[in-house]
């Protein structure tokens, strides 16, 4: 295994050969994930959907720490020509983190089945939220602290509903400050509309435009370009996720499990 450092956070482990069997064992991933927040192995084949729910139960292949859908644990996500969700389309998904009208997962895994055609987008983005946190002026992380959000969505999908949530929150695991912040979807393809509770309008204003635009800046959010066969872990509590949109029609398909 060869280690590198992703920019501006996470590590990527190349691996040798392109067999399964050589995968670093589940726990010893989920480890380096608590740290670096994602966790890219390289070099390796698709799985198929079997190997890859064994590969997640790790050592216990009686468990099931899987998140389960309506559809089961494993999702595919690949654009529809004719989508109800902007998920399964090829508009951009703006920042989010899964669960929200459901119930929050841990770590998300990302296999890639079939990678993106060259330059035709449909890259993830992930910001880290404890990072944007830290580097947060004093005066807006107190704005930060009072603000409740609300999203609301119809239930096109497999999810859908209201919730509210405060702005800041704790990391679960380790008690680091995480934003749980989701941006507004503007869309004919299942809307969600976003409102800010607990401080004054120009609050509300201030901390929607500072928010809106840190979260892509470079030294909060790291643009995952796949390659097939990329396994791909990620904190679903630190982190917040997106698409860029796709450019033409792409084979891109990534298939997705979420672990309690
Ligand atoms: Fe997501």
């Amino acid at each position: 295994m060869n280690p590198d450092m992703l920019t501006p956070f996470g590590l990527k482990i190349r691996m040798p050969s392109r067999r399964e069997d050589q995968l670093p064992s589940l726990a010893s991933v989920l480890q380096l994930v608590r740290h670096h927040r994602v966790v890219l192995i390289r070099g390796v084949d698709p799985l198929s959907r079997e190997r890859l729910i064994h590969y997640c139960k790790g050592s216990n292949p009686h468990s099931d720490p899987f998140l389960h859908w309506d559809f089961g644990p494993v999702m595919e996500l690949q654009a529809s020509a004719d989508p109800k969700n902007y998920l399964f389309s090829r508009e951009a998904v703006p920042f989010h983190w899964d669960g929200a009208f459901h119930r929050v997962p841990s770590i998300l895994v990302f296999n890639c089945i079939a990678e993106p055609a060259t330059d035709s987008g449909g890259e993830t983005l992930f910001c880290d939220t404890t990072r944007l946190w830290n580097q947060t002026p004093p005066l807006l992380r107190s704005s930060f602290s009072k603000i409740k959000l609300t999203y609301r969505t119809e239930r096109l999908a497999h999810y859908g509903g209201e919730v509210t949530v405060p702005l800041v929150n704790k990391h679960p695991h380790d008690g680091t400050p995480v934003l749980r912040f989701a941006e507004e979807v503007k869309t004919t393809l299942n809307p969600v509309s976003l409102n800010i509770s607990g401080v004054s309008p120009r609050e509300a204003f201030e901390t929607l435009d500072y928010l809106t635009t840190h979260i892509y800046q470079k030294d909060f959010c790291l643009e995952h370009q796949w390659q097939r066969g990329d396994l791909l872990f990620a904190d679903n509590h630190a982190l917040i996720h997106g698409r860029r949109a796709f450019l033409q029609n792409s084979p891109r398909h990534i298939r997705r499990v979420q672990l309690l």
